[in-house]
């Protein structure tokens, strides 16, 4: 399958799609720069079943969102430091979202900045959360506030790491493949009958999925290449995530970023006036066996406070993205006290 290059004023990545470990390996064999010190950041679970496929000096991760912190970034920088690597050291981020946020933070900062790639572990992290550049740490559960924008040199995407997952668990990552297709004007409704059916999930070498995994891959990089630095036109790939924020943090994060997101874009057409589209989505998640209302314990007042604190807003007014009556994803002014949650 091609691989997609995402070209920004600042730098060329590679993002390139593997059914098998023994392509991903080869891939990442050429990708490498030679003249480097690999060091893999990498999830403490993956390293446990995959472990072996990564030959490479290892920092391990707790993949928690709660771990996504200056102290986890600090640990990581003593022991670099103990290693006594250098500004020739390449970081290989291996996991989901989490662990490939928190290596492309350090490598943007470690020595003021050294170069780093990733192999995504998760659904989520191959189609969304390791494309694109941001990277970040949380701040008392406030989601990524502190950050750079800093591309990896190349993303390898191997749905074959899926298959230790559940099914239910594969499909909490769908939210995001959903939120691209609703961009890229696609239909949702054929990747709920992909994602919902147990049996298309069994073939995970199946062209079909590496096909989602490159579409949702393809949106986001036109998107990220026309605006990386989010002044304009990348704002649309927020939809649904201002509510999906405030919902991780209202939950303690018993809702996961993915189930938080579906229920954002449910949100995000309800708020933009669009009445089918609510429903269609709504139908999609119930096909995920996702939810697609906020959970009853939530305080509104609550949940606006947490809107209020998001870094993407300032003042009470919000620039909220937005699906409207005709399906078009947009831009809408928004008093945070308007925002309808249910
Ligand atoms: N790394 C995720 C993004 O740039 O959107």
């Amino acid at each position: 399958m091609d691989p997609l290059i995402l070209k920004t004023a600042t730098a060329v990545s590679q993002i390139s799609f593997f059914s098998s470990f023994a392509e991903m390996k080869e891939e990442l064999c050429r990708s490498l720069p030679e003249n480097c010190r690999i060091v893999a950041i990498i999830d403490e679970k993956v390293d446990v079943f995959y472990g072996y496929l990564f030959p490479y000096e290892k920092i391990t991760v707790v993949a928690d969102e709660r771990a996504k912190t200056m102290a986890t970034v600090e640990r990581i920088t003593r022991r670099l430091m103990e290693m006594k690597a250098g500004r020739d050291t390449f970081l290989l981020g291996i996991g989901g979202g989490i662990t490939t946020d928190i290596c492309g933070f350090v490598a943007s900062i470690y020595k003021r900045g050294v170069s780093f790639g990733f192999v995504p572990t998760t659904l989520l992290a191959m189609v969304d959360a390791a494309i694109g550049g941001k990277n970040g740490v949380n701040v008392d559960g406030y989601k990524n506030m502190l950050g750079t924008i800093t591309q990896p040199q190349f993303v390898i995407s191997c749905p074959a790491f899926l298959s230790s997952f559940q099914k239910s668990e594969i499909c909490k990552s769908v939210p995001e493949v959903l939120k691209t297709r609703l961009i890229g004007g696609k239909s949702i409704e054929e990747v709920a009958d992909f994602f919902g059916n147990t049996d298309s999930l069994k073939g995970l070498e199946d062209g079909r999925l590496l096909g989602f995994i490159r579409e949702a891959a393809e949106v986001k990089c036109r998107v990220v290449a026309s605006d990386e630095r989010e002044s304009g036109c990348r704002r649309i790939l927020n939809l649904g995530h201002t509510f999906a924020h405030a919902l991780e943090r209202c939950s303690g994060n018993r809702l996961s970023h993915g189930e938080a997101v579906g229920i954002g874009l449910v949100l995000a057409a309800k708020n933009g006036g669009a009445g089918r589209m609510t429903e269609s989505i709504a139908a999609v998640l119930k096909q995920l066996g996702l939810p697609s209302q906020i959970p009853e314990n939530l305080e509104i007042t609550e949940l606006n406070r947490a809107v209020l604190q998001d870094k993407k807003n300032s003042g009470t007014h919000l620039n909220l993205v937005v699906i409207d009556e005709a399906g078009k994803i947009s831009l809408k002014q928004k008093l945070v006290k308007d925002l309808i949650w249910g």
